[in-house]
């Protein structure tokens, strides 16, 4: 008997290290205890034989409560937002998941870039730290440059640039997709990406915002293709037909350089006089012979576009936002009205 609650205690212990419980009843340990029951001396096999019996019970109750215990295990939704998974006692007053929300600007460059994607240009995103070559040198700014000051620039002591538009780009997308030239495709991209600008501060200016650049290349592309390109994108974004107006501008990649300003749709018009009737929207212009040759595309064969906007002023536009530094304030009252 004493040998019996031995292995009780022995079978048990092991029982709780197992991670496969079944394998408890293969146990040499019971086995043994069974093999024993021969041995015993006549008078005491029955008592003996009971006993091991009732170990044996035992020891399938232990297995029958654990596997009970993992049947009825609640089970949890594993992609759900994790309150859905607390119990309703547990939960806390406030819950997270339900706090949160899509940043407004980043929900207003997901809509741009799917509208750009629609119409056939790929997405790629611009970095946050840079070079003299990709800033400028690469887009026609030779060094001493004039038009150099006009972006504010960050540099770090090494001379590295927080890009001051998303223009860095443009090198890089021209060399990536240049081989689809010679296959007789397009190339034809857009940049969303964070910019920053060493700026005094107010209500339309910040250090840190988005722009979005796009460039198209091809075959005999020409100023009428840049303004159907961008006359189609607004269209779609605003949701009707808008008049566009192209006036001169400079920017040192592109020849000729425009500014790029449409009628101001309905939603956004706040009365009828010529003060409220254009909305200048971007820069834009045909890419400079110089700025394709830098990429090793040749400006005799190909042709192109590109332009840039910033995107905070068009999400201000259409939700009546009256100050920029809104966006970053972390203000939640501001970021829960979207
Ligand atoms: N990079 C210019 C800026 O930030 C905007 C711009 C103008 C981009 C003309 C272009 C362009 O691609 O062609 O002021």
């Amino acid at each position: 008997m004493k040998e019996i609650e031995k292995a009780r205690k022995s079978l048990k212990s092991k029982f709780e290290k197992l991670d496969d419980k079944r394998a408890i009843l293969k146990e040499p340990e019971l086995k043994a205890l069974f093999d024993g029951i021969r041995e015993v001396e006549t008078e005491k096999r029955s008592e003996y034989g009971r006993a091991v019996n009732e170990l044996k019970l035992e020891v399938s109750s232990w297995l029958e409560e654990s596997s009970e215990k993992e049947d009825t295990a609640e089970s949890i939704d594993v992609t759900a937002p994790w309150d859905v998974n607390v119990s309703t006692q547990n939960r806390p007053e406030f819950l997270p998941a339900t706090q949160g929300g899509v940043h407004p600007l980043v929900n207003e460059i997901n809509y741009i870039c799917d509208v750009y994607e629609r119409m056939g240009f790929v997405v790629k995103e611009s970095r946050e730290i840079d070079d003299d070559y990709h800033m400028f040198e690469s887009l026609n700014f030779p060094e001493g440059h004039p038009a150099r000051d006009d972006y504010d620039t960050f540099m770090t002591d090494e001379g590295l640039i927080a890009p001051a538009h998303t223009s860095t780009m443009q090198n890089r997308i021209l060399q990536k997709y240049k081989a689809n030239l010679d296959k007789g495709l397009p190339i034809a991209a857009v940049v969303p990406d964070r910019v920053f600008r060493n700026e005094d501060l107010d209500a339309t200016h910040e250090h840190t915002f988005y722009q979005i650049e796009g460039v198209y290349v091809g075959e005999d592309i020409t100023v009428g293709n840049l303004i159907a390109t961008l006359s189609a994108f607004m269209n779609e974004y605003f949701g009707q037909e808008l008049k566009t107006k192209l006036q001169p501008f400079y920017f040192p990649f592109t020849e000729p350089s425009f500014e790029f300003a449409i009628e101001r749709p309905d939603a956004l018009k706040k009365d009828d006089s010529e003060e409220q009737k254009w909305l200048e929207l971007l820069g834009c212009g045909m890419i400079h012979p110089n700025v394709l040759s830098a990429a090793g595309i040749d400006p005799k064969k190909y042709s192109g576009f590109a332009w840039g906007n910033g995107i905070e002023r068009m999400v201000m536009m259409k939700h009546g936002i009256e100050d920029v530094r809104h966006f970053e304030s972390a203000n939640l009252k501001f970021l829960r009205q979207f």
